[in-house]
């Protein structure tokens, strides 16, 4: 295989993140050379979730700047720009359509004017090849994989036969798993994005717990022992509503809350992935999406690991590269230019529902 390296320019705008990266790829490794992003976090936070309009308007506004400052950081001359990079990379879904256009755009006017080719990029593969940046040595990577894919807008394990090659074994019937944490934050009145403060709560309650610190929780596993690779959410919030409902010093506890939430998803999320690993003969796993930011997931997968399977490879993203960014999709888009997969300019365009 080629040593040859090559310069991706990534492009990320599917929900409320504008993101640009430039990354140099080989054999070896991916090193990041810039991670410009733009967060509209705190303007949607007013609204405890994403308003796609608002969303839309913010990337047009930010996504010159973004890629200007990824440029600066790169160290790559603006001079001589189409020289240094080999091929742009860009998010066309699924997400957000008015989100995704300025991005579609942006990339497209750029594959024009420095005359390099384009390559569109599905963003659930995007999340899967943040596993791939650093130092992975393509030789370490052993296929199969199992990919447990867990984001705001998308709950999935993947079977990984080889680079590109996806079979989806199961998905969530209801809520997201990411979009779980944000539901229950929000009946917690903790604000948006509920991974985060959750994660943080629960932490909270880990270090300070003490035997029967409080009433017992019994908040349900949903789905754990089924005989499919899928998942279902909703009714653990809803579970969790009818207990807040029934305890008037809920505010009190609100850590306890957190934890217990935290760590029901935790577990039907690895019983299911362990499940397939097992059943498919994986030999290796990885973690994709914002939710494997969570510490305490990243921990007790691994313990679970060590323990049960240890002939397996466990790869989890870099904690930087868990939510959205653009360095995941020049990743994806640099395994793509090594095949010399390029899409028509003329063609290129978002696909909301884009499957894997
Ligand atoms: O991948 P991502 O940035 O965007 C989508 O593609 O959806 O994921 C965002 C999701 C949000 O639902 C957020 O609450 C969740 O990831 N998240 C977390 C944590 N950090 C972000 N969930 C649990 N624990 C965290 N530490
Ligand atoms: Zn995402």
């Amino acid at each position: 295989m080629s040593q040859e390296s090559k310069r991706i320019l990534g492009i990320e705008t599917s929900c409320d993140e504008t993101a640009v990266s430039i990354i140099k790829g080989d054999d070896k490794r991916i090193k990041v050379l810039s991670n410009a992003v733009s967060s509209q976090i705190n303007i949607h936070k007013k609204y405890s979730g994403v308003i796609p309009e608002v969303a839309a308007r913010e990337h047009v506004v930010n996504v010159i700047p973004v890629l200007d400052e990824a440029i600066k950081e790169s160290g790559v001359s603006r001079d001589n720009i189409s020289q240094y990079i080999q091929a742009l990379a860009v998010t066309v879904g699924p997400g957000l359509v008015t989100s995704l256009m300025t991005g579609i755009e942006t990339a497209k006017a750029l594959s024009f004017a420095w005359d390099i080719p384009i390559i569109g990029i599905n963003h659930i593969e995007g999340h899967i090849y943040a596993n791939f940046i650093g130092d992975y040595i393509e030789s370490n990577i052993e296929f199969p994989v199992v990919v447990l894919t867990v984001s705001g807008g998308h709950t999935m394990l993947v079977f990984m036969k080889d680079h590109g090659d996806y079979e989806v074994l199961g998905t969530t019937r209801d809520d997201a798993a990411g979009e779980a944490f944000d539901k229950a934050a929000q009946l917690m009145e903790l604000g948006y994005p509920g991974g985060p403060v959750i994660s943080e709560k629960a932490q909270e309650y880990i270090i300070n717990h003490r035997e029967g610190m409080w009433s017992s929780l019994a908040l349900p596993r949903p789905m754990n022992n089924t005989p499919d690779y899928d998942f279902s959410f909703s009714g653990l919030k809803t579970s969790l509503l009818y207990q807040l409902r029934k305890d008037s010093e809920w505010r009190n506890k609100i850590s306890y809350y957190c934890y217990e939430f935290q760590q029901a998803i935790i577990d039907v999320l690895i019983t299911k992935t362990l499940k397939a690993v097992k059943d498919k003969n994986a030999k290796t796993l990885m973690l994709a999406g914002g939710v494997t930011a969570n510490q305490k997931l990243r921990q007790d997968i691994s313990d679970k690991i060590k323990k049960e399977c240890k002939d397996i490879n466990l790869f989890i993203p870099l904690f930087e590269f868990t939510t959205d960014n653009a360095a995941m999709i020049a990743t994806a888009g640099y395994f793509k230019a090594k095949q010399k997969q390029f899409n028509n300019l003329k063609d290129l365009t978002f696909l909301a529902n884009k499957k894997l």
